[in-house]
């Protein structure tokens, strides 16, 4: 197997196509694949020629050789998604003429590493499973109130303090009460080190990482590290043991704003991407209201109502992502706050109304709605295990495409999945609430379309076969194996939301 290819995309060449076992020509083999540049061709864009003995790609950048490195994979056994193939054999390759263009540039996906922190080998894993979707965003939510899961040179405090809980919540706080706690810390962080490592792994998969710190409400773990930056008058708190929107939010004053800063330059210079994700969602201003100091600093600011210092606030956490040379994202409450800059990627969570409203007023918007796109919940609500609620089926997730008018200022960039972990404790539940509807999240991103379901369930299901051979423990069509249900015990699902609420 032959490799031709411009020598500045060889090595990437070799890796995307390492499963073929290609090797630089020598002249003699009975496969040769070609890749060819024409910067004509759009960004992720490729065309693939498979025919007797040749395998052409053409491509603008390496993103649309991965995608053609991908799509060939598709196209043998589904031993061939085996780290390493065990037998080839028999490999037959089929002769096609493929030219495709996503429709989307943001197809994303979110993992919550705070609520349960995940283990760098998994997201390292995880990088390969968005790669094998063609999907391109890699959202990491690094802190929450329950830890922060980066490391900071300057503050050791948040790996000692804020990366590590005393325990966990048992249950869906309201819906299981009183409350109960497994009385067993938990924890992890990701170093530095660990984050260059993931960003770098993902560039190579095509995939930017954009990670975010969510602020200024989610803090519990970040102030109980650094006290410093605590609403002054408001009582010490540990890391949270329990799930909600909390209400606690980081001072607005600016001493804290000055840590806060110094955080955000450290994340960024940890992940090497385009974006920095500063939250700015459920943040109840309480604290804020209540605390004498907060109206001193307001009266000297003349600042004239607690909206008005949020405008402030949240103007000064997206202007602080532009002086580090990054694009700020925010969650939709964000632009509801005004003040934040023009340049605001708004996540669009809460519904598609809220995305709608932002590319009125000119932001650019990533479509991710609970409704069609948060995987915290289940799918059916029986047998499975314990979540948030249950209606998330692959049916809703295949009938899920942005809707936006027509003539708005703003650009639709893109959609992306969530996976909350309040509830998914460990990496083998983190691949049951992620597959298969991933695939099909994937699939409606990468053509702009909803897929026709039952329609496409036969290509789902040959498609499951990729994913076993990759090693990821999905949830099967019919629903889960018995060791992946809740059974009677603690992991019991016993919410009665639904997620079309
Ligand atoms: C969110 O679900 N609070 C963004």
């Amino acid at each position: 197997m032959a490799l031709e290819c411009a020598d500045d995309w060889s090595n990437h060449a070799l890796d995307r196509f390492s499963y073929l076992n290609v090797r630089p020509a020598t002249g003699a083999e009975e496969l040769t694949v070609r890749i060819v540049r024409d910067p004509a061709l759009r960004h992720e864009q490729f065309r693939l020629d498979v025919r007797p003995g040749s395998v052409d790609v053409v491509a603008a950048d390496r993103a649309g050789v991965g995608h053609a490195a991908t799509v060939v994979r598709q196209l043998l056994p589904a031993d061939a998604w085996r780290r390493t193939p065990v037998e080839r054999g028999s490999w037959v390759l089929p002769v096609v003429a493929v030219d495709e263009t996503p429709a989307y540039p943001w197809r994303g996906f979110m993992l919550d590493v705070a609520r349960h922190f995940v283990p760098k080998q998994d997201v390292l894993r995880l990088v390969e499973h968005l790669a094998m979707h063609r999907l391109n965003r890699l959202h990491l939510h690094l802190t929450d109130d329950q830890g922060w899961r980066v490391e900071s040179l300057r503050h050791p405090r948040l790996a000692e303090v804020a990366s590590g809980r005393a325990e966990t919540v048992i249950g869906v706080p309201g819906v299981s009460e009183p409350p109960s706690f497994d009385g067993t810390p938990h924890g992890g962080y990701y170093s530095v080190a660990d984050l260059r490592e993931i960003t770098a792994h993902a560039a190579r998969h095509g995939i930017e990482v954009v990670p975010e710190i969510d602020l200024p409400s989610h803090a519990d773990a970040l102030i109980a590290a650094l006290p410093e930056l605590a609403v002054p008058g408001t009582a010490p708190r540990p890391v949270n043991p329990t799930w909600g929107v909390i209400g606690s939010l980081i001072s607005p004053l600016p001493a804290a704003r000055a840590v806060v800063a110094e955080l955000l330059a450290e994340v960024a210079d940890a992940v090497d991407s385009p974006y920095l994700h500063v939250g700015g969602d459920e943040a109840p201003l309480d604290e804020w209201a209540g605390s004498a100091a907060v109206r001193d600093y307001m009266r000297a600011s003349g600042l004239a109502s607690i909206a008005e210092l949020q405008s402030e606030v949240y103007g000064f956490l997206g202007r602080t992502v532009e002086e580090l040379g990054r694009r700020p994202v925010m969650w939709d409450e964000g632009f509801h706050v005004h003040g934040i800059p023009a340049s605001t990627i708004i996540m669009a969570w809460r519904a598609q109304s809220h995305g709608v409203g932002a590319l009125r007023a000119g932001h650019d918007v990533v479509m991710a709605p609970v409704d069609g796109t948060y995987f915290d919940y289940n799918e059916s609500g029986d047998d499975e295990p314990l979540a948030l609620g249950a209606g998330q089926d692959i049916e809703h997730v295949a009938a899920f495409t942005p809707t936006i008018p027509a003539d708005v200022p703003g650009a639709l960039l893109g959609v992306q999945a969530q996976l909350w972990t309040e509830y998914t404790p460990d990496t083998r539940t983190v691949a049951y609430r992620t597959f298969p509807r991933l695939a099909v999240h994937a699939a409606n991103a990468w053509t702009g379309e909803s897929t026709p379901w039952p329609g496409r369930r036969d290509e789902l299901t040959t498609h499951l076969a990729r994913l076993a051979a990759a090693g990821i423990e999905y949830r099967p069509l019919a629903g889960p194996h018995p060791w992946q249900r809740g059974g009677t015990g603690r992991r019991k699902a016993i919410s009665p939301h639904r997620v079309n609420e």
